[in-house]
């Protein structure tokens, strides 16, 4: 399992802070529902979240003790009292009913098998519940795979990545459609959104490649990651230069899915 940097995460996520702000509108929240989120990561999306039900709350999940322990620390209950943080892996979710709306934002494709996490879901929510999630979809990210994947093969550093495997569960519409059928969603919407992400400058870049692209860079050792991810940055950028107003733009892909329960 991947060890997230909390704290460096908190700084660098501002991209997708800003794509889970891009789906609060879709959620349609009245302002009473009890709301799961999924892979909650440093809270700081959750509790927005959760300043939009008022009269309802919410609680974050994460499989990261590191992540839920700044999550506590940083949206304590004495200032945030609708708003709770736990450990639980998304593939195990041990609830029954107890909630209105299931949202997840940038974590589901860390999940290579979503059947269980779906099922999970499925039994987490309440009659006439809902769910929204976005992740990584097929294609996300295809730029930066293709730069890495001559890095992880090549004599400087593929001795650190024999037997590595592809880590991601980049999923699309076909497979998963049939997936929220088994799990007894009959009605949803499933969509690859392709969507231009973009970077500071080279240190932001770097600060999104260092601090999520962590089944790569955790093959390294901790003394060499540093140039491994710089020299990710500068492969990407002697490809893909800024622009004009210095911003470095990635092409992702997300697959966003909407779904109701009978
Ligand atoms: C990129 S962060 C996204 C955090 C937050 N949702 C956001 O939008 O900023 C991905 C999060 O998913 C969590 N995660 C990955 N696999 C998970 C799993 N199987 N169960 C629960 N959380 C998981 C990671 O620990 C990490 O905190």
């Amino acid at each position: 399992m991947p060890q997230w940097d909390a704290q460096d995460y908190h700084g660098s996520s501002g991209a997708q802070q800003k794509w889970a702000r891009e789906l609060l509108p879709k959620l349609r929240l009245a302002g009473h529902e009890r709301l799961l989120d999924i892979g909650c990561g440093d809270g700081k999306v959750t509790a927005e979240l959760a300043a939009h039900l008022p009269d309802g709350s919410v609680l974050g999940i994460d499989n990261s003790a590191e992540m839920i322990g700044f999550a506590q620390a940083h949206f304590p209950p004495a200032r945030f009292p609708n708003l709770r943080f736990q450990i639980a892996d998304a593939a195990r979710l041990d609830f029954d009913a107890e909630f209105d709306v299931v949202f997840s934002n940038a974590c589901l494709h860390w999940v290579r098998d979503h059947r269980p996490v779906l099922a999970g879901i499925a039994r987490s929510l309440r009659p006439a519940g809902r769910v929204l999630l976005q992740m990584g979809g097929r294609g996300n990210a295809a730029d930066i795979l293709t730069l890495v994947e001559p890095m992880i093969a090549g004599a400087e550093w593929g001795g650190w990545f024999r037997g590595f495997q592809f880590p991601y569960g980049f999923h699309g519409p076909d497979e998963y459609r049939g997936w929220l059928e088994a799990a007894g969603f009959r009605r949803h919407r499933v969509e690859l959104i392709p969507k231009d992400m973009t970077q500071a400058g080279r240190d932001a870049l770097c600060g999104w490649i260092r601090t999520t692209w962590l089944p790569y860079t955790q093959r390294v050792p901790e003394a060499r990651r540093r140039a491994f991810v710089e020299e990710l940055a500068d492969r990407y950028l002697a490809e893909h230069p800024p622009a004009g107003d210095g911003l470095v733009h990635v092409g992702m892909v997300r697959l966003e899915v909407e779904a109701e329960r009978d």
